[in-house]
């Protein structure tokens, strides 16, 4: 058996480390879209053409299945690689639904890419699990570039997540869901910003959870 993986970048390596400590015996491909990245600032369409050339690539590669470890692949174009491909496709959304399990009435803050927030996706599954409004969304586009320098900490990422925090009464939150797989990085950089003992709530087990247990 051999499972795919892609993203726009590095962001989705963290999917496979969840993958790979739990099935290391398992052959794993990852593919990296660096000529197209950042996707959370692309248009839907394009992103169609971009998840297409991927899969396609992975499938003639061997690939038996695909994880698309990318929030904002998976918001615009999982429907499209559904219907073009037969191979099981997996993707993966913000884990808005877990972190208000976890949070019991305190608030949840949803960061993602620009083009994630926007989409239907997103907000289906806001109105499905989120019926007392307890999620904000922020875009933090910014983390996919300083992601793809390798620059995960330090004064410009704190200058920038200061800025973009500074709008919100961080008290009142008890989660903050990484709904990109890039983010997943930055916990320690965000957690420096945030009040003691908030939750970190990231995609990668639950989707692998769901992977395993469908293959
Ligand atoms: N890592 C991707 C995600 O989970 C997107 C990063 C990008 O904008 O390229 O949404």
């Amino acid at each position: 058996m051999r499972i795919a993986f892609f993203d726009s970048g590095i962001g989705g390596l963290s999917v496979l480390e969840e993958a790979l400590s739990r099935r290391p015996e398992v052959e794993f491909l990852y593919y990296a879209d660096t000529d197209h990245v950042p996707y959370g600032q692309k248009s839907r369409a394009a992103l169609i053409d971009y998840a297409g050339s991927a899969v396609s690539f992975l499938l003639a590669a061997g690939a038996d299945a695909v994880v698309v470890a990318c929030n904002t692949a998976t918001a615009a174009a999982i429907d499209f690689l559904r219907e073009q491909f037969a191979a099981p496709i997996f993707g993966m959304e913000p884990a808005v639904k877990p972190a208000l399990a976890e949070t019991a009435g305190r608030r949840v803050l949803v960061l993602a890419t620009p083009l994630t927030l926007r989409e239907q996706k997103l907000h289906h599954l806001l109105d499905a699990v989120d019926p007392a409004h307890c999620a904000d969304l922020l875009p933090l586009p910014g983390l996919v570039a300083f992601a793809e320098r390798r620059e995960f900490d330090g004064p410009a990422v704190q200058d920038y997540l200061q800025q973009a925090l500074a709008p919100f009464t961080l008290a009142n939150y008890g989660a903050v869901v990484l709904g990109c797989t890039h983010f997943n990085y930055f916990k320690d950089s965000l957690a420096a910003l945030l009040p003691a003992g908030i939750q970190f709530v990231d995609g990668c087990r639950g989707t692998i959870n769901h992977v395993f247990h469908t293959l």
